[in-house]
């Protein structure tokens, strides 16, 4: 009898705790236990001075034989990449550069794009990321705000045009042609007969501070001209943190089509899965025909995208085959609601869509963790109590 009285007493207050627990504090809980493993991981790589440049050699010792990129019909192990680093810097070094000089980088997105970023980290450089699409005056305006001493052209004959139209503008800065590799005199030829072997001692510098600049990254300049953001070595590693928000694994193959001079394709694809150990597909040009046949092909679990890319997927011609891949999520931002319910529908509900949105000079971002339409920037009362706290630590 009295066990019976128990069970009911029991029964009743967990329906009562049911009814007075909110949902949302479970999902807030999941939520901290996420930031707080990247903010752990973010802060453990920064108090050991692990720029992406010591990262990548990590791992090409970790992985040697594991495919870090693939790009077209070229692969590249971690191993490979990081020897590439390696001629790249020295390269580099025969050229003049050295730590704190401020290199510019005008380039389409290819493995050479990543080396010579991943060199300019492993010499201790500042690298100017500079729009691909930008000619005339907003080039030159942009060279100029980060006071290139160095600029890498990349081998196309658009590119090499644009510089060569703007060259009296920039007396103070080398150009420096990638050109072809056939050509005695490039920087690429240069590259191939450069040795792939870790660079010694006296290269390397041993100063490299966590706050220094990595890199600068140019908003998209929805006002005016654009304007270079200062990125230290510290703040990249954080961002790419965010490796831990999707899930990524090192089992994962990443693809990303968004130009490698703006965050999204540099620090959230390309730098992630240097964090996290895995794989990424890159493509130089975004192809809504292409898109799914590509995912096919390199096998990809993860596409990044921002809103209209998913718009112009959805938009192609419908095949009995578009829930034939195995992309298991999707991540990136601004994707309307309207396109989120077509994506998952027609291909596949199989994939889960993280959105997120944080602006490059931002210290702080949102994210939609219930993989649902319509959360992104919502907030519990709890949250909204926490944020502050949050916001100061970062
Ligand atoms: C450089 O560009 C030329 C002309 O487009 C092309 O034929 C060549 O293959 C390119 N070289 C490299 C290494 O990309
Ligand atoms: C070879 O490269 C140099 C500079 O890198 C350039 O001035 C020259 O025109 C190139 N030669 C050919 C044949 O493309
Ligand atoms: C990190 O680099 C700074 C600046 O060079 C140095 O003072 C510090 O000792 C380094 N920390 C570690 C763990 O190597
Ligand atoms: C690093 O060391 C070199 C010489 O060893 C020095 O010239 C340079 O100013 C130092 N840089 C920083 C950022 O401390």
């Amino acid at each position: 009898m009295s066990y019976l009285k128990i069970g009911i007493a029991v029964a009743i207050l967990l329906v009562l705790l049911k009814w007075l627990i909110p949902k949302w504090l479970f999902e807030d809980l999941r939520y901290l236990r996420i930031i707080m493993s990247a903010k752990k991981s973010g802060d453990l790589k920064v108090k050991n001075n692990l720029t992406f440049s010591k990262l990548l050699s990590i791992n090409a010792k970790k992985y040697p034989t594991k495919v870090y990129l693939y790009y077209e019909d070229e692969t590249y192990t971690f191993a490979q990449m990081d020897a590439l680093v390696n001629r790249v810097a020295r390269s580099l070094i025969s050229l003049g550069v050295g730590q704190g000089d401020q290199v510019a980088l005008y380039m389409y997105s290819e493995p050479m794009y990543l080396a010579i970023v991943f060199a300019s980290i492993r010499l201790g450089a500042e690298i100017g990321l500079i729009n691909s699409n930008l000619k005339k005056s907003p080039l030159s305006h942009s060279l100029k705000m980060v006071e290139a001493k160095f600029l890498l052209v990349g081998n196309d004959s658009n590119l090499e045009q644009a510089v060569e139209n703007i060259r009296p503008s920039i007396p103070d800065t080398k150009i420096i042609f990638c050109g072809d590799s056939t050509n005695e005199t490039s920087f690429l030829s240069t590259v191939e007969k450069a040795s792939p072997l870790k660079l010694e001692e006296k290269y390397l510098p041993t100063n490299i501070s966590m706050s220094d600049t990595a890199c600068y990254i140019f908003t998209s300049g929805t006002t005016g001209l654009p304007k270079a953001v200062t990125m230290s070595h510290a703040k990249v590693v954080r961002i790419s943190e965010v490796c831990v928000f999707v899930n990524m694994s090192p089992d994962d193959i990443l693809y990303t089509a968004l130009p490698l001079y703006h965050t999204a394709g540099l620090l959230a694809a390309c730098m992630c899965a240097v964090n996290i150990g895995c794989s990424v597909v890159l493509r130089r040009k975004f192809s809504a025909s292409n898109l799914l046949s590509d995912c096919r092909k390199y096998k990809v679990t993860m596409l990044q995208y921002i809103g209209e890319l998913i718009r112009y997927l959805c938009s192609q011609p419908p095949s009995p085959h578009d829930k034939d891949h195995s992309i298991r999520m999707a991540y990136g931002n601004g994707m309307r609601a309207d396109v989120w319910n077509k994506f998952i529908e027609r291909f596949g509900k199989k994939i889960k869509i993280r959105e997120f949105y944080a602006a490059t000079e931002g210290n702080c971002g949102f994210i939609n963790m219930f993989d649902e339409v319509g959360y992104v920037g919502t907030c519990s009362p709890l949250m909204k109590k926490l944020s502050w706290s949050f916001l100061c630590s970062i």
